[in-house]
Protein backbone atom coordinates (compact mmCIF):
# COMPACT_ATOMS: atom_id res chain seq x y z
CA UNK A 1 0.00 0.00 0.00
CA UNK A 2 1.55 3.23 -0.69
CA UNK A 3 -0.17 7.13 -1.04
CA UNK A 4 0.16 8.10 -4.69
CA UNK A 5 -3.56 8.33 -6.22
CA UNK A 6 -4.70 10.47 -8.10
CA UNK A 7 -7.38 13.30 -7.07
CA UNK A 8 -9.24 14.49 -9.81
CA UNK A 9 -7.31 14.53 -12.98
CA UNK A 10 -3.84 15.23 -10.64
CA UNK A 11 -1.67 12.63 -9.59
CA UNK A 12 -0.61 13.41 -6.07
CA UNK A 13 1.95 12.07 -3.06
CA UNK A 14 -0.18 11.99 -0.15
CA UNK A 15 -1.84 15.27 -0.44
CA UNK A 16 0.72 17.16 -2.74
CA UNK A 17 0.04 17.49 -6.36
CA UNK A 18 2.95 16.23 -8.52
CA UNK A 19 3.21 18.90 -11.10
CA UNK A 20 3.51 21.47 -7.91
CA UNK A 21 6.18 20.06 -7.33
CA UNK A 22 7.69 19.24 -10.72
CA UNK A 23 6.96 23.30 -11.36
CA UNK A 24 9.26 24.46 -8.60
CA UNK A 25 11.93 22.19 -8.58
CA UNK A 26 11.81 21.13 -11.76
CA UNK A 27 12.76 17.19 -13.47
CA UNK A 28 13.81 14.51 -13.23
CA UNK A 29 13.40 14.89 -9.35
CA UNK A 30 12.22 11.60 -7.19
CA UNK A 31 9.52 12.57 -4.95
CA UNK A 32 8.91 10.09 -1.66
CA UNK A 33 6.18 9.84 0.47
CA UNK A 34 7.18 9.84 4.51
CA UNK A 35 3.92 8.23 5.21
CA UNK A 36 4.04 5.41 2.65
CA UNK A 37 7.33 4.54 4.63
CA UNK A 38 6.23 4.64 7.92
CA UNK A 39 3.45 2.31 7.12
CA UNK A 40 5.64 0.05 5.42
CA UNK A 41 8.04 0.24 8.37
CA UNK A 42 5.11 -0.17 10.62
CA UNK A 43 3.41 -3.40 9.29
CA UNK A 44 6.84 -4.97 8.87
CA UNK A 45 7.33 -4.41 12.49
CA UNK A 46 3.64 -5.62 13.11
CA UNK A 47 3.83 -8.28 10.93
CA UNK A 48 6.93 -9.72 13.29
CA UNK A 49 4.63 -9.26 16.68
CA UNK A 50 6.41 -12.02 19.28
CA UNK A 51 9.81 -11.47 18.17
CA UNK A 52 11.95 -9.37 19.58
CA UNK A 53 12.76 -7.63 16.61
CA UNK A 54 15.50 -5.22 15.57
CA UNK A 55 14.87 -3.41 11.99
CA UNK A 56 17.71 -2.44 10.81
CA UNK A 57 17.00 -0.38 7.33
CA UNK A 58 19.42 -1.29 4.70
CA UNK A 59 20.16 1.78 3.49
CA UNK A 60 21.75 1.44 0.43
CA UNK A 61 17.78 0.95 -1.17
CA UNK A 62 18.04 5.06 -0.62
CA UNK A 63 20.24 6.78 1.68
CA UNK A 64 19.19 10.54 2.02
CA UNK A 65 20.08 11.58 5.69
CA UNK A 66 16.25 13.05 5.31
CA UNK A 67 15.10 9.23 4.90
CA UNK A 68 17.35 7.61 7.57
CA UNK A 69 16.43 10.37 10.09
CA UNK A 70 12.62 9.38 9.32
CA UNK A 71 13.23 6.04 9.90
CA UNK A 72 15.25 6.46 12.86
CA UNK A 73 12.50 8.51 14.36
CA UNK A 74 10.45 5.46 13.46
CA UNK A 75 12.81 3.04 15.75
CA UNK A 76 15.03 2.12 12.93
CA UNK A 77 18.29 1.08 13.44
CA UNK A 78 20.48 0.70 10.07
CA UNK A 79 22.25 -2.03 8.03
CA UNK A 80 25.08 -0.26 6.23
CA UNK A 81 27.84 -1.46 4.08
CA UNK A 82 30.52 1.22 3.61
CA UNK A 83 32.33 4.22 6.08
CA UNK A 84 30.30 6.96 4.04
CA UNK A 85 27.50 5.25 4.69
CA UNK A 86 28.27 5.01 8.35
CA UNK A 87 28.94 8.57 8.54
CA UNK A 88 25.53 9.47 7.18
CA UNK A 89 23.98 7.93 9.68
CA UNK A 90 26.22 10.09 11.91
CA UNK A 91 24.93 12.98 10.02
CA UNK A 92 21.76 11.95 10.34
CA UNK A 93 21.36 12.45 14.06
CA UNK A 94 20.65 8.35 14.07
CA UNK A 95 22.26 5.53 15.80
CA UNK A 96 25.26 3.68 14.61
CA UNK A 97 25.10 1.40 18.26
CA UNK A 98 22.17 -0.60 17.25
CA UNK A 99 23.35 -0.43 13.42
CA UNK A 100 25.18 -3.94 11.36
CA UNK A 101 28.35 -3.41 9.51
CA UNK A 102 27.78 -5.75 6.00
CA UNK A 103 29.96 -6.22 3.12
CA UNK A 104 32.69 -8.54 1.44
CA UNK A 105 35.55 -5.80 1.73
CA UNK A 106 35.73 -4.05 4.46
CA UNK A 107 38.72 -1.17 4.97
CA UNK A 108 40.79 -1.18 7.98
CA UNK A 109 39.87 2.56 7.80
CA UNK A 110 36.46 1.19 7.81
CA UNK A 111 36.63 -1.11 10.93
CA UNK A 112 38.27 1.37 12.64
CA UNK A 113 35.71 4.33 12.25
CA UNK A 114 33.00 1.30 13.08
CA UNK A 115 34.59 0.56 16.23
CA UNK A 116 34.96 3.87 17.29
CA UNK A 117 31.61 4.64 16.95
CA UNK A 118 30.85 1.49 18.65
CA UNK A 119 28.54 -0.46 15.95
CA UNK A 120 26.11 -3.00 17.13
CA UNK A 121 27.82 -5.89 14.86
CA UNK A 122 29.86 -6.64 11.82
CA UNK A 123 28.26 -9.07 9.34
CA UNK A 124 31.76 -11.17 8.49
CA UNK A 125 31.89 -12.81 5.03
CA UNK A 126 35.24 -14.62 4.78
CA UNK A 127 38.01 -16.20 7.27
CA UNK A 128 40.24 -13.22 6.00
CA UNK A 129 37.87 -10.47 7.53
CA UNK A 130 38.20 -12.38 10.73
CA UNK A 131 41.88 -11.84 11.03
CA UNK A 132 41.73 -8.34 9.97
CA UNK A 133 38.55 -7.52 12.36
CA UNK A 134 40.63 -8.90 15.10
CA UNK A 135 44.21 -7.00 14.25
CA UNK A 136 42.22 -3.58 14.21
CA UNK A 137 40.09 -4.28 17.60
CA UNK A 138 43.45 -5.24 19.34
CA UNK A 139 45.03 -1.79 18.02
CA UNK A 140 42.52 0.15 19.18
CA UNK A 141 41.88 -2.43 22.40
CA UNK A 142 38.71 -3.15 21.77
CA UNK A 143 36.61 -6.84 21.08
CA UNK A 144 35.17 -6.11 17.59
CA UNK A 145 31.13 -7.52 17.90
CA UNK A 146 30.70 -10.01 14.77
CA UNK A 147 28.32 -12.72 13.20
CA UNK A 148 29.44 -14.49 10.48
CA UNK A 149 27.25 -14.46 7.36
CA UNK A 150 26.02 -17.74 6.51
CA UNK A 151 25.42 -18.80 2.43
CA UNK A 152 22.16 -21.26 2.72
CA UNK A 153 22.49 -22.27 -0.67
CA UNK A 154 18.85 -21.07 -1.19
CA UNK A 155 17.54 -20.36 -4.57
CA UNK A 156 15.90 -17.03 -4.09
CA UNK A 157 14.37 -17.35 -7.50
CA UNK A 158 14.98 -13.77 -8.51
CA UNK A 159 17.23 -12.01 -10.90
CA UNK A 160 20.79 -13.01 -11.50
CA UNK A 161 22.46 -9.85 -10.38
CA UNK A 162 20.84 -9.69 -6.82
CA UNK A 163 20.52 -13.53 -5.79
CA UNK A 164 22.75 -13.93 -2.97
CA UNK A 165 21.98 -17.15 -0.96
CA UNK A 166 23.13 -19.75 -3.80
CA UNK A 167 26.57 -21.50 -3.40
CA UNK A 168 28.27 -20.03 -6.32
CA UNK A 169 27.61 -16.27 -5.71
CA UNK A 170 30.33 -14.37 -3.97
CA UNK A 171 28.14 -14.02 -0.26
CA UNK A 172 28.98 -15.89 3.20
CA UNK A 173 30.57 -18.72 3.96
CA UNK A 174 28.72 -22.00 2.71
CA UNK A 175 26.93 -23.97 6.38
CA UNK A 176 29.11 -27.09 5.81
CA UNK A 177 31.73 -24.66 6.74
CA UNK A 178 30.34 -22.39 9.16
CA UNK A 179 31.07 -24.29 12.30
CA UNK A 180 34.48 -24.41 11.79
CA UNK A 181 34.20 -20.28 10.51
CA UNK A 182 33.19 -19.96 14.51
CA UNK A 183 35.76 -21.74 16.20
CA UNK A 184 38.64 -20.29 14.66
CA UNK A 185 36.63 -16.67 15.46
CA UNK A 186 36.18 -18.01 19.36
CA UNK A 187 40.13 -18.28 19.18
CA UNK A 188 40.92 -14.47 18.41
CA UNK A 189 41.18 -12.13 21.36
CA UNK A 190 39.86 -9.57 19.65
CA UNK A 191 36.70 -10.46 19.00
CA UNK A 192 33.14 -10.98 20.68
CA UNK A 193 30.74 -13.36 18.90
CA UNK A 194 27.49 -11.89 18.93
CA UNK A 195 25.55 -13.46 16.56
CA UNK A 196 24.92 -14.76 12.74
CA UNK A 197 23.38 -13.81 9.91
CA UNK A 198 22.62 -14.79 6.40
CA UNK A 199 20.65 -12.82 2.88
CA UNK A 200 19.73 -15.14 0.70
CA UNK A 201 18.33 -12.26 -2.29
CA UNK A 202 16.89 -9.33 -3.34
CA UNK A 203 13.32 -8.63 -4.46
CA UNK A 204 11.59 -11.95 -3.59
CA UNK A 205 8.10 -12.32 -3.80
CA UNK A 206 7.19 -15.09 -2.28
CA UNK A 207 7.91 -16.56 1.07
CA UNK A 208 8.82 -20.19 0.47
CA UNK A 209 13.06 -19.26 0.21
CA UNK A 210 13.07 -17.59 3.01
CA UNK A 211 11.39 -19.86 5.12
CA UNK A 212 13.72 -22.93 3.53
CA UNK A 213 17.11 -20.50 4.82
CA UNK A 214 15.99 -20.06 7.91
CA UNK A 215 14.32 -23.85 8.24
CA UNK A 216 18.19 -24.43 7.10
CA UNK A 217 19.89 -21.83 9.92
CA UNK A 218 17.77 -21.60 12.67
CA UNK A 219 19.16 -25.26 13.88
CA UNK A 220 22.93 -23.62 13.65
CA UNK A 221 21.58 -20.20 15.33
CA UNK A 222 20.73 -22.91 18.15
CA UNK A 223 24.09 -24.74 18.58
CA UNK A 224 25.79 -21.48 18.68
CA UNK A 225 23.58 -19.97 21.05
CA UNK A 226 24.38 -23.27 23.34
CA UNK A 227 27.82 -22.51 22.56
CA UNK A 228 28.83 -19.13 22.41
CA UNK A 229 26.09 -17.32 23.56
CA UNK A 230 25.16 -15.68 20.70
CA UNK A 231 22.57 -13.18 21.52
CA UNK A 232 20.85 -12.78 17.84
CA UNK A 233 19.99 -14.14 14.24
CA UNK A 234 19.95 -11.48 11.20
CA UNK A 235 17.89 -12.72 8.72
CA UNK A 236 18.60 -10.39 6.15
CA UNK A 237 16.16 -8.34 3.68
CA UNK A 238 14.91 -9.11 0.07
CA UNK A 239 11.00 -8.54 1.48
CA UNK A 240 10.34 -8.14 -2.80
CA UNK A 241 7.27 -4.96 -3.98
CA UNK A 242 4.96 -4.70 -6.64
CA UNK A 243 6.24 -3.10 -9.92
CA UNK A 244 3.61 -4.22 -12.48
CA UNK A 245 0.46 -2.80 -10.78
CA UNK A 246 2.30 -0.01 -8.50
CA UNK A 247 -0.42 2.38 -9.00
CA UNK A 248 -3.15 -0.10 -8.40
CA UNK A 249 -1.42 -1.77 -5.75
CA UNK A 250 -1.63 1.54 -3.37
CA UNK A 251 -5.07 0.29 -2.81
CA UNK A 252 -6.37 -2.47 0.10
CA UNK A 253 -8.78 -3.28 -2.81
CA UNK A 254 -6.46 -4.14 -5.15
CA UNK A 255 -4.51 -6.43 -2.88
CA UNK A 256 -8.26 -8.42 -1.86
CA UNK A 257 -8.96 -8.87 -5.29
CA UNK A 258 -5.71 -10.71 -6.32
CA UNK A 259 -6.40 -14.51 -6.43
CA UNK A 260 -5.38 -16.44 -3.14
CA UNK A 261 -1.95 -18.43 -4.28
CA UNK A 262 -0.78 -15.78 -6.27
CA UNK A 263 -0.84 -12.59 -4.14
CA UNK A 264 2.49 -10.98 -3.91
CA UNK A 265 4.33 -11.29 -0.65
CA UNK A 266 3.43 -8.98 2.35
CA UNK A 267 4.64 -8.26 5.21
CA UNK A 268 1.88 -10.08 7.44
CA UNK A 269 2.54 -13.83 5.28
CA UNK A 270 6.10 -13.24 5.89
CA UNK A 271 5.14 -12.80 9.37
CA UNK A 272 3.07 -15.57 9.80
CA UNK A 273 5.28 -17.83 8.15
CA UNK A 274 9.01 -17.01 9.92
CA UNK A 275 7.39 -15.96 13.48
CA UNK A 276 6.77 -20.17 14.27
CA UNK A 277 10.57 -20.77 12.92
CA UNK A 278 12.16 -18.15 14.87
CA UNK A 279 10.69 -17.68 18.22
CA UNK A 280 11.48 -20.87 19.84
CA UNK A 281 14.99 -19.75 19.12
CA UNK A 282 14.96 -17.21 22.23
CA UNK A 283 17.06 -14.45 20.05
CA UNK A 284 16.89 -11.05 19.08
CA UNK A 285 15.92 -11.10 15.44
CA UNK A 286 17.24 -8.86 13.24
CA UNK A 287 15.81 -7.73 9.50
CA UNK A 288 17.55 -5.88 6.64
CA UNK A 289 15.28 -4.51 4.35
CA UNK A 290 15.85 -2.08 1.98
CA UNK A 291 13.43 -2.38 -1.04
CA UNK A 292 9.99 -3.16 0.94
CA UNK A 293 10.96 -0.07 3.31
CA UNK A 294 11.10 2.54 0.28
CA UNK A 295 10.75 0.94 -2.88
CA UNK A 296 6.80 1.92 -3.20
CA UNK A 297 7.33 4.96 -1.66
CA UNK A 298 9.26 7.05 -4.43
CA UNK A 299 8.30 8.06 -7.74
CA UNK A 300 10.56 9.88 -10.42
CA UNK A 301 9.20 12.60 -12.73
CA UNK A 302 9.79 13.15 -15.86
CA UNK A 303 9.25 15.59 -18.60
CA UNK A 304 8.19 14.83 -22.77
CA UNK A 305 10.67 16.17 -24.44
CA UNK A 306 9.76 14.54 -27.52
CA UNK A 307 7.06 12.07 -29.42
CA UNK A 308 9.26 11.06 -32.05
CA UNK A 309 7.39 9.10 -34.47
CA UNK A 310 9.49 6.32 -36.18
CA UNK A 311 8.91 3.77 -38.64
CA UNK A 312 6.76 1.33 -37.33
CA UNK A 313 7.34 2.33 -34.03
CA UNK A 314 7.29 5.31 -31.22
CA UNK A 315 9.60 6.69 -29.25
CA UNK A 316 8.89 9.34 -25.94
CA UNK A 317 11.86 10.73 -25.73
CA UNK A 318 11.92 11.89 -21.81
CA UNK A 319 14.39 14.32 -19.49
CA UNK A 320 15.57 11.22 -16.98
CA UNK A 321 17.72 8.82 -18.58
CA UNK A 322 19.31 5.71 -17.78
CA UNK A 323 22.25 7.71 -15.30
CA UNK A 324 18.92 9.00 -13.41
CA UNK A 325 17.31 5.17 -13.40
CA UNK A 326 19.52 2.62 -14.01
CA UNK A 327 17.07 -0.23 -13.04
CA UNK A 328 15.42 -0.78 -16.39
CA UNK A 329 19.03 -0.76 -17.97
CA UNK A 330 21.01 -2.84 -15.44
CA UNK A 331 17.99 -5.90 -14.77
CA UNK A 332 15.47 -5.00 -17.57
CA UNK A 333 13.47 -3.99 -14.39
CA UNK A 334 10.14 -3.02 -15.36
CA UNK A 335 8.68 0.41 -14.02
CA UNK A 336 5.01 0.86 -14.63
CA UNK A 337 5.26 5.07 -16.09
CA UNK A 338 2.20 7.16 -15.26
CA UNK A 339 0.61 10.43 -16.49
CA UNK A 340 0.99 13.12 -13.99
CA UNK A 341 -2.34 14.60 -15.67
CA UNK A 342 -4.84 11.63 -16.47
CA UNK A 343 -7.23 12.20 -19.47
CA UNK A 344 -9.04 9.07 -20.09
CA UNK A 345 -10.55 11.38 -23.16
CA UNK A 346 -7.16 10.41 -24.61
CA UNK A 347 -6.42 7.55 -27.22
CA UNK A 348 -3.17 5.04 -26.04
CA UNK A 349 0.34 5.46 -27.31
CA UNK A 350 2.68 2.46 -27.85
CA UNK A 351 5.83 3.64 -27.28
CA UNK A 352 9.45 2.71 -26.61
CA UNK A 353 9.92 5.11 -23.49
CA UNK A 354 13.78 6.58 -23.68
CA UNK A 355 16.25 8.96 -22.31
CA UNK A 356 18.62 11.30 -24.10
CA UNK A 357 21.52 9.23 -23.47
CA UNK A 358 23.86 7.80 -26.29
CA UNK A 359 23.05 4.52 -25.88
CA UNK A 360 20.80 2.42 -26.68
CA UNK A 361 20.06 1.03 -23.28
CA UNK A 362 19.00 4.38 -22.35
CA UNK A 363 15.58 2.59 -22.34
CA UNK A 364 13.03 2.70 -19.72
CA UNK A 365 10.41 0.60 -21.04
CA UNK A 366 9.70 -1.12 -24.82
CA UNK A 367 6.38 -0.83 -26.47
CA UNK A 368 4.82 0.44 -23.54
CA UNK A 369 1.34 1.23 -23.84
CA UNK A 370 0.42 4.73 -21.87
CA UNK A 371 -2.16 7.46 -22.25
CA UNK A 372 -1.12 9.33 -25.37
CA UNK A 373 1.42 12.54 -23.60
CA UNK A 374 3.40 15.02 -26.22
CA UNK A 375 6.14 17.64 -25.78
CA UNK A 376 6.37 19.30 -22.28
CA UNK A 377 3.72 17.09 -20.18
CA UNK A 378 4.79 15.07 -16.95
CA UNK A 379 4.90 11.68 -16.40
CA UNK A 380 5.99 9.89 -12.68
CA UNK A 381 8.25 6.54 -12.74
CA UNK A 382 6.59 4.38 -9.99
CA UNK A 383 8.41 2.31 -7.27
CA UNK A 384 11.23 4.24 -7.96
CA UNK A 385 12.05 5.01 -4.17
CA UNK A 386 14.72 2.05 -3.86
CA UNK A 387 17.61 1.88 -5.74
CA UNK A 388 17.20 4.51 -7.77
CA UNK A 389 18.91 7.70 -6.78
CA UNK A 390 20.93 5.43 -4.61
CA UNK A 391 22.36 4.14 -7.74
CA UNK A 392 22.14 7.05 -10.42
CA UNK A 393 25.30 8.60 -11.53
CA UNK A 394 26.53 11.42 -13.67
CA UNK A 395 26.88 9.64 -17.18
CA UNK A 396 27.18 12.42 -19.81
CA UNK A 397 27.71 15.01 -17.59
CA UNK A 398 24.01 15.17 -16.60
CA UNK A 399 23.68 16.01 -12.97
CA UNK A 400 22.23 14.51 -9.83
CA UNK A 401 18.69 14.93 -10.18
CA UNK A 402 16.99 16.49 -6.97
CA UNK A 403 14.94 14.83 -4.22
CA UNK A 404 12.01 15.58 -2.42
CA UNK A 405 9.52 14.29 0.18
CA UNK A 406 6.54 14.48 1.24
CA UNK A 407 4.92 14.54 4.46
CA UNK A 408 0.94 14.87 4.39
CA UNK A 409 0.34 18.93 2.25
CA UNK A 410 3.49 19.22 2.95
CA UNK A 411 6.86 19.11 0.75
CA UNK A 412 10.48 20.05 0.82
CA UNK A 413 13.49 19.58 -1.59
CA UNK A 414 16.06 17.20 0.68
CA UNK A 415 18.22 17.08 -2.21
CA UNK A 416 18.81 20.33 -4.23
CA UNK A 417 19.48 19.42 -8.13
CA UNK A 418 23.37 19.13 -8.64
CA UNK A 419 24.96 22.09 -10.41
CA UNK A 420 27.70 21.70 -13.37
CA UNK A 421 30.23 23.47 -10.94
CA UNK A 422 29.33 20.61 -8.34
CA UNK A 423 30.46 18.18 -10.89
CA UNK A 424 33.33 18.96 -11.97
CA UNK A 425 35.31 21.05 -8.73
CA UNK A 426 37.31 17.77 -7.93
CA UNK A 427 38.39 18.04 -11.83
CA UNK A 428 42.37 19.75 -12.98
CA UNK A 429 43.96 20.10 -15.59
CA UNK A 430 47.61 18.76 -14.62
CA UNK A 431 50.51 20.89 -14.88
CA UNK A 432 52.06 19.23 -17.65
CA UNK A 433 49.07 19.50 -19.71
CA UNK A 434 49.07 23.19 -19.36
N1 LIG B 1 21.15 -7.23 3.49
C1 LIG B 1 22.17 -7.50 2.65
C2 LIG B 1 23.34 -8.23 3.16
C3 LIG B 1 22.11 -7.12 1.30
O1 LIG B 1 23.10 -7.42 0.47
C4 LIG B 1 20.96 -6.41 0.82
C5 LIG B 1 20.86 -5.98 -0.58
C6 LIG B 1 19.94 -6.12 1.75
C7 LIG B 1 20.07 -6.56 3.05
C8 LIG B 1 18.71 -5.39 1.34
O2 LIG B 1 17.97 -6.09 0.39
P1 LIG B 1 16.50 -5.62 0.00
O3 LIG B 1 15.63 -5.73 1.21
O4 LIG B 1 16.58 -4.22 -0.49
O5 LIG B 1 16.08 -6.56 -1.07
N2 LIG B 1 20.25 -2.81 -6.81
C9 LIG B 1 19.39 -3.95 -6.84
C10 LIG B 1 19.25 -4.60 -5.48
C11 LIG B 1 20.56 -4.97 -4.85
C12 LIG B 1 20.43 -5.54 -3.47
C13 LIG B 1 21.75 -5.69 -2.81
N3 LIG B 1 21.71 -6.19 -1.47
C14 LIG B 1 18.06 -3.56 -7.46
O6 LIG B 1 17.88 -2.40 -7.85
O7 LIG B 1 17.17 -4.39 -7.62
Amino acid sequence: MHHFRYTGPNLHCESVDLAEVARLYGTPTYVYSAATMADNYTRLALGLTGLDVQLCYAMKANSNIAVLRHFANLGAAFDLVSGGELRRVLVAGADVKRSVFAGVGKTEAEIKLALENEIFSFHVESEPELARLNHVAGKLGVKAPIAIRINPDVDAHTHAKITTGKSDNKFGIPLKFAAAAYEAASKYPNLQLKGVQMHIGSQLTEVGPFVEAVEKVAPFAAELKAKYGITYFSIGGGIGIVYKDALASGAAAWWDAQPAGSRPLTPEAYGAALVPLLKPLGLKILLEPGRFMVGNAGVLLARVEHLKRGAGKNFLIVDAAMNDLVRPAMYESYHEIVPLQRDTSRRALVADVVGPICESGDCFAKDRSLQEVGEGELLAFMSAGAYGYAMASRYNTRSMAAEVLVKGSAFELINARESFEQIVAGEKIPAFLK
